[in-house]
């Protein structure tokens, strides 16, 4: 039942300097970050992480937008953190991302706009898909030693 699920602040969120307010819309939920470091990935990383795109259309705008600027990484955990997640981050499109998400409150770009352009969708965040996802996904960005268990407030007042 307690998840452990990858979020990354891509780089339109860090350029926009909107990491904190990306990052407490996590806090606030009552998710506990047990990782978090600043990366600047490569294509052969962002091959890696996105693997299950590359023969997509759009891979190579999304290739690079990801690899244009550093990106904030954090393994979130809580209870179903994985589907939590992503109702926080909202939908894929900001256009038509719900009001109240991360991708509908912060951006608004749409599939028509982005493809027209031929450049990635500038949504933000990335999460975790699934919970398989979201294991392959935690290990490829953590080290076992990046990853921290503690106690947060949460336990004792959200779970
Ligand atoms: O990020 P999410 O899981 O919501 O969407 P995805 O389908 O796994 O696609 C990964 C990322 O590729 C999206 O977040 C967009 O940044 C980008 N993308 C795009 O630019 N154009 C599309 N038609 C689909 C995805
Ligand atoms: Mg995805």
């Amino acid at each position: 039942m307690i998840e452990r699920t990858l979020v990354l602040v891509k780089p339109d969120g860090v350029q926009r300097g909107l990491i904190g307010d990306i990052i407490s819309r996590f806090e606030k939920r009552g998710l506990k970050i047990v990782g978090m470091k600043m990366v600047w990935v490569d294509k052969d990383f962002s091959k890696q992480h996105y693997s299950a795109h590359i023969d997509k259309n759009f891979y190579k705008g999304l290739e690079d937008f990801i690899i244009s600027a550093p990106i904030v990484a954090m393994a979130v955990e809580g209870i179903n953190a994985v589907e939590l997640v992503r109702k926080v981050v909202g939908s894929t499109e900001p256009k038509s991302a719900p009001i109240g998400t991360i991708r509908g409150d912060f951006a608004h770009v749409s599939y028509e706009y982005a493809d027209k352009k031929g450049i990635s969708i500038k949504n933000l965040v990335h999460a975790s898909g699934n919970s398989e996802e979201a294991e392959q996904e935690v290990s490829l960005w953590f080290s076992v030693e990046e990853l921290f268990n503690y106690k947060s407030a949460n336990q004792d007042y959200v779970m």
